[in-house]
C-alpha cells in the first residue's frame, strides 16, 4: 500500500471518529459517501420497489419498516443504517388514491375525487388547475405520501382510448401547459408528482407489448411536446416511463428516449420510475437511465445484481440511477420527517372541486338561452340512469376512494329544485335491480379495477312520458359512460345505444309537444357520438366527469348560480370512423393478456393480441386532421358557449427579440357574466419540405370574469422557435421563412381575426433519434 494513502486513511478514520457515526447519513454526507457505503444488494433493493402482493398496493413488504400508507401504489426500500427512508409513491390524477379504512382503525381516509383531467384541461385555466393541484397535493403531504403518480398527459389519439379521462386533449400545447400547471401546485406543497406514462400510451388494448410506430416528426410534435413543455415549465420530481413498446423498443428500456432525449435535450434533472410492472429486461432499464422499477420483482433484483457481478452492467450506472432516487428521497417529506395529521381539510377541498368543476363544463348548445334555468322552472322530470348514478370519474388507478358523490338528483335537491318523485322511483327501482344483475362474478381482485357495465336505459311509455310533461316544468336526461384503465372502449360506446336513441327521441317530442324544454347533460369521459341527436334538445351540456361534487356543480350551472366556461379540449367528430386514427385503433375493446404482466412477452393465453399500431395519420391528430383535410365534425376543437356573448377587436401583433405577442380586446356583449377563452393558431406557408397542418394551436389565454359590457385586453405570447415543424430529414426543428397567418378565434373552427406576419427561418438542430424501424404508411396532404 502506498505511504499517501496509509496517511490518508489514519486521516479519515481521525475526522470519523472525532465525528460521530462512522457511516455516511442520507442528507449528512456527501451524497457519493452514502452510495459508496451502500452494498450492490442495497443498491438493487434502492432501484427497484419494495413489491405488491395485491393491486391495492397494500402488502407490500418494506424491510423491517411497517405499511406506510395503506393502498399507496408503491414504496421505495428503505435503509436504516444509511438514514435512507421508505417514501411512498401513490395514484393519481383526480385526487390521492389510498385505502379508505384501515384494520383496526375507526378512522376514515378517504380522499377527495376531483374533477377527471379532461375537465380540467376543458377550463384552459392554468391558474385554476394550479389552485387544484395545491389542493390534491395537500391530501398527498397530510395522508402521508410523498410522490402522486399524475399528471397523465398522453394525447387523445382516438376517442375510443379508455384512458382519455385521466388524459387532456388531443393538442400537446394544452397538454402541456395543463399538466405544467398541475404539477407546479401539487409540488408547492414539497411533495412530488410523476408525469406519465413517458410515451405513446395511447391505447390500453395490450398496452403492455403493443408496439407504437411513430415517425420521429409525429413524436416531436405530437406525443412528446407536452411532456417536453411539462418538464421544462414546471421541473416534476419524476417521470414514468410507460408500458408500451415505441418503435420497438420498450420506452422503459430506451436509451434515447429517457436519456439523449429527456435529459440531455430537454435537460431533466428528476429521477424516471416504471409503471407498475413495466419493460421486461431490468438491466437494459438501467442502463437506459430508467432509475427505479415499480413496484419491484424478484426476477428484478436478482438480474440486476447477477449482471453487476458478471461485469454486464457498469457499477457506475447503478450508481448513477441511486443517486438519482437519492436526491428524489432527499426532498420527501418522509426524509423531511414531516409530521402528518391524516386530516386534510375535506370540507375546503369539497368546496375547490365543486367550483373548478363548473369552469370546465363545456355548453355544446343553448338555443333561446335554455340555461341558466330561469325562476319558473321547479319541477324537473329527470331521466337516464346516470343521472340517479351520477359518475366522478373512471376507474383503475385513476380512479379515488372518496366519502361520497353527490348525483345529480342530490344536486337538483340541494338547489331547491323538485325532481319529479314518481319517475325518481321508478329509476331508483330499475337501477337497482339491473346493478344487481351486472353485479360482477367471481372474485378476481382486478374486477374492481375495471369500468362497470351501467344500466341499459330503461322503455318508458308514451302516456307516462305525457304525464310527466305535464305534471314538470323541464326535462334533464344524462347521458353517461364509464371507462377505465385496461380496456379501451368500443364502437358501440361511441355511438348511442338505441335505447339511448329512443329515450332522446321520445322525451323531446312529447316534451316540446307540451311547451316544455329538454336539457342533455352528458356525463362522459370521453368524446361520444352528438351529430345525430343535437338537433332535438334544446341544450346540451357536457359536464364531463366533475369528481364527487359534481351534481352540485351541474346544479350550479343550471341555475345559473355558476356559469360554464370550458371549451373542448378535443374534437367531437360525426362518425368514429372520421378520426384519421380510426383506421389504426383496436374497436374490439381486447385487454391483451394480463398473465403476461410478470412478463409481457411470454404469452400464455390463446387471446388475440394488438402486436402493434401504425400511427398512420402521423401529425394528423384532432383539428390538425379534420381541419386540413376539411372533414365536417360535429363540435370542433376549441368549441364552447357561454351564458353571455363576446366580441373581439383590436387585434395586433409585436415583434421582439423573437418573440410574437399577440394582442387582442375581447368584450362581454351579452348580459351574463363570462369568460372566455381566447386560441390563437397559426398557419404556415404551403409548398415547403414539409406538410403542414392548415392550423396549429400556438397559444391560448382565458379572460377574467366579464361583467357585461366590460372590456378586457388579452395577451398571448409565440416563440418563434415555437413556429417550427420538425424536419426528420435533417433532424432538425426547422422554421420556415415567409408569411404567415396569426389566426385569433373562439374555437378552430371561428376565427375571429386574422394577422398577417412576415417570419424569418430558423434551424434547431436535435439528436437523430427514435426511428421507425420499417417504414408505415404515413398519411400526407
Ligand atoms: C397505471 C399507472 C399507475 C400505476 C400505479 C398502472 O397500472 O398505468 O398510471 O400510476 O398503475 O397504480
Amino acid at each position: 500500500m502506498k505511504k499517501e494513502l496509509i496517511i490518508g486513511m489514519a486521516f479519515s478514520a481521525a475526522i470519523l471518529s472525532s465525528c460521530g457515526p462512522t457511516t455516511p447519513q442520507l442528507g449528512k454526507s456527501p451524497i457519493n459517501e452514502v452510495i459508496n457505503a451502500m452494498t450492490l444488494e442495497e443498491k438493487a433493493h434502492l432501484v427497484i420497489g419494495t413489491g405488491m402482493a395485491g393491486f391495492s398496493g397494500d402488502s407490500a413488504v418494506i424491510g423491517k419498516t411497517k405499511k406506510l400508507v395503506p393502498g399507496a401504489a408503491g414504496t421505495t426500500y428503505p435503509i436504516e443504517r444509511l438514514g435512507i427512508p421508505a417514501v411512498v409513491l401513490a395514484d393519481g390524477p383526480a385526487g390521492l388514491r389510498i385505502d379508505p379504512t384501515r384494520e383496526g382503525d375507526s378512522a376514515t381516509y378517504y380522499c377527495t375525487h376531483f374533477p377527471i383531467g379532461t375537465l380540467l384541461a376543458s377550463t384552459w385555466n392554468q391558474e385554476l388547475v394550479e389552485n387544484v393541484g395545491k389542493a390534491i397535493g395537500n391530501e398527498v403531504l397530510e395522508y402521508g405520501a410523498d410522490v402522486l403518480l399524475a399528471p397523465a398527459l398522453n394525447i387523445h389519439r382516438n376517442p375510443l382510448c379508455g384512458r382519455n379521462f385521466e388524459y387532456y386533449s388531443e393538442d400537446p400545447l394544452v397538454s402541456g401547459k395543463i399538466a405544467a400547471a398541475y404539477v407546479r401546485g401539487v409540488q408547492s406543497n414539497g411533495v412530488g408528482t410523476s408525469i406519465k406514462h413517458f410515451a405513446v400510451n395511447n391505447q390500453e388494448s395490450n398496452r403492455m407489448a403493443v408496439d407504437a410506430h411513430v415517425s420521429p416528426r409525429a413524436l416531436r410534435e405530437i406525443y412528446l411536446k407536452g411532456f417536453e413543455i411539462a418538464v421544462k415549465e414546471s421541473n416534476p420530481w419524476t417521470v414514468m416511463s410507460s408500458y408500451n413498446y415505441l418503435n420497438g423498443v420498450y420506452t422503459s428500456e430506451n436509451p434515447e428516449l429517457l436519456t439523449t432525449l429527456l435529459r440531455d435535450e430537454w435537460g431533466f434533472k428528476g429521477m424516471v420510475m416504471t409503471d407498475w410492472f413495466g419493460g421486461k429486461d431490468a438491466v437494459a432499464q438501467m442502463e437506459a437511465g430508467n432509475d427505479m422499477l415499480q413496484p419491484g420483482l424478484d426476477r428484478q433484483y436478482e438480474a440486476i445484481v447477477n449482471a453487476v457481478k458478471e461485469g454486464k452492467l457498469d457499477e457506475a450506472i447503478l450508481n448513477r440511477n441511486v443517486e438519482r432516487i437519492l436526491n428524489m428521497i432527499l426532498q420527501t417529506p418522509h426524509f423531511k420527517k414531516y409530521n402528518y395529521s391524516n386530516k386534510p381539510d375535506l370540507q375546503a377541498h369539497a368546496n375547490v372541486t365543486r367550483q373548478s368543476a363548473t369552469e370546465g363544463m363545456v355548453l355544446l348548445k343553448n338555443d333561446n338561452q335554455t340555461l341558466p334555468l330561469n325562476s319558473n322552472i321547479q319541477k324537473v322530470a329527470l331521466f337516464g340512469c346516470t343521472s340517479y348514478n351520477f359518475i366522478a370519474g373512471g376507474t383503475g388507478s385513476g380512479n379515488v376512494n372518496r366519502a361520497y358523490t353527490v348525483s345529480l338528483l342530490d344536486g337538483l335537491k340541494n338547489a331547491n329544485f323538485q325532481v319529479n318523485d314518481e319517475l325518481k322511483n321508478i329509476y331508483l327501482k330499475y337501477i337497482a335491480e339491473e346493478n344487481e344483475r351486472n353485479k360482477p362474478k367471481g372474485d378476481n381482485p382486478l374486477v374492481k379495477f375495471l369500468p362497470t357495465p351501467l344500466p341499459t336505459e330503461m322503455a318508458l311509455s308514451a302516456d307516462q312520458l305525457s304525464n310527466w310533461a305535464a305534471q314538470t316544468d323541464i326535462a334533464l336526461i344524462t347521458l353517461g359512460r364509464m371507462s377505465g384503465e385496461f380496456v379501451d372502449r368500443k364502437v358501440s360506446d361511441f355511438n348511442l345505444s338505441k335505447e339511448e336513441s329512443k329515450l332522446i327521441n321520445d322525451v323531446c317530442r312529447t316534451f316540446h309537444a307540451a311547451g316544455k324544454k329538454v336539457v342533455v347533460i352528458l356525463n362522459i369521459g370521453g368524446v361520444i357520438e352528438t351529430d345525430s341527436w343535437k338537433n332535438l334538445p334544446d341544450a346540451i351540456l357536457c359536464a364531463w366527469q366533475a369528481g364527487q361534487e359534481g351534481g352540485n356543480s351541474v346544479a350550479d350551472i343550471l341555475s345559473g348560480k355558476a356559469y360554464p366556461s370550458g371549451k373542448l379540449t378535443m374534437t367531437f367528430p360525426v362518425k368514429f370512423e372520421d378520426a384519421a386514427s380510426s383506421a389504426n385503433f383496436p374497436t374490439e375493446g381486447a385487454m391483451g393478456n394480463l398473465s403476461n404482466m410478470a412478463d409481457p412477452k411470454e404469452k400464455k393465453s390463446d387471446v388475440k393480441l394488438w402486436d402493434y399500431t401504425d400511427y398512420e395519420e402521423d401529425i394528423y391528430v384532432g383539428y390538425r386532421y379534420f381541419d386540413s383535410f376539411e372533414k365536417q365534425v360535429s363540435y370542433p376543437f376549441g368549441y364552447g358557449l357561454s351564458y353571455t356573448t363576446f366580441e373581439y377587436g383590436n387585434p395586433k401583433v409585436k415583434t421582439e427579440n423573437g418573440i410574437y405577442t399577440v394582442t387582442v380586446d375581447v368584450k362581454n356583449t351579452g348580459t351574463q357574466p363570462g369568460k372566455e377563452i381566447v386560441e390563437l393558431y397559426i398557419s404556415a406557408p404551403k409548398g415547403g419540405e414539409l406538410n403542414k397542418p392548415e392550423k396549429e394551436l400556438k397559444a391560448f389565454a382565458k379572460t377574467k370574469e366579464l361583467n357585461p359590457g366590460e372590456t378586457t385586453s388579452v395577451t398571448m405570447e409565440v416563440k418563434a422557435f415555437d413556429l417550427a415543424s420538425y424536419n426528420e430529414n435533417s433532424s432538425a426543428w426547422v422554421i420556415d421563412g415567409g408569411n404567415y397567418q396569426f389566426l385569433i378565434g373562439a374555437s378552430s373552427r371561428d376565427i375571429k381575426a386574422t394577422l398577417d406576419v412576415v417570419v424569418t427561418g430558423g434551424v434547431e438542430k436535435t439528436n437523430n433519434i427514435l426511428h421507425l424501424q420499417s417504414p408505415i404508411n404515413i398519411l400526407k396532404k
